[in-house]
């Protein structure tokens, strides 16, 4: 019975086995799926798109968190849509009309989120806090599963709570990049809600 949602990324999975990984984070406890597009572009890795991710909503009920680490989210987004993303989040440090994409996203009867690379301050998502469903806390540079989280990363996940809790707002905060057994305790007591947890997932070098 834990007190957190727990998103386990599929980028760590066996890629030539999804439809398997799907079924790994079930049994495992798993909340969500976290999936992480990257193009190549916006991160120096490419992952999968909307074909695939439509191939897997077939073959789970659990609720997607789609990840955007892509240039000019608001080209593709409702790409993303249909294929069956429940969570959308797409980084501030991509789109500079942020409020138009959340309001496209919320149109489209969908959870928007927005997430921060580990250079950018909170200050730079002031004035989306009161519209946003979701603040995805990168504790890595984002690319590639397996890496460090970075300690002084956390410290945003407490500045989102403290806003959070004096101005009432609504969103939860999830921490992606290096979770696993040891570095659990320190995003759980900065105040996370979702764990997104990638390669010590599928290792089993996760407490679940
Ligand atoms: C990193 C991705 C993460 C990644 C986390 O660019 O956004 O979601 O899958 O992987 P781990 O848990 O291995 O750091
Ligand atoms: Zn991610």
């Amino acid at each position: 019975n834990k007190e957190y949602i727990l998103a386990p990324s599929v980028l760590s999975a066996d890629f030539s086995a999804l439809g398997d990984a799907l079924q790994f984070i079930e049994q495992k406890g798993g909340d969500w799926v976290h999936i992480d597009v990257m193009d190549g572009h916006f991160v120096p890795n490419l992952t999968f798109g909307p074909p695939v991710i439509a191939a897997l909503r077939k073959r789970t009920s659990l609720p997607f968190d789609v990840h955007l680490m892509t240039s000019n989210p608001a080209e593709h987004f409702d790409s993303y849509i249909e294929a069956g993303a429940d969570y959308l989040t797409f980084h501030i440090e991509a789109e500079i009309h942020a409020h138009r994409l959340i309001s496209r996203i919320h149109e489209a009867g969908r959870k928007a989120g927005i997430s921060l690379v580990p250079s950018t301050p909170v200050s730079s998502l002031k004035e989306l806090l009161p519209l946003v469903d979701l603040i995805l806390v990168m504790t890595v540079d984002p690319g590639f599963g397996g890496q460090s989280l970075i300690p002084s990363c956390l410290e945003k996940v407490r500045e989102l709570k403290k806003l959070k809790q004096e101005n009432d707002f609504s969103y939860i905060v999830s921490v992606d990049g290096g979770v696993n057994s040891r570095t659990l305790d320190s995003a759980l007591s900065a105040g996370s809600d979702v764990i997104v947890t990638g390669s010590a997932f599928f290792s089993g070098n996760f407490p679940v």
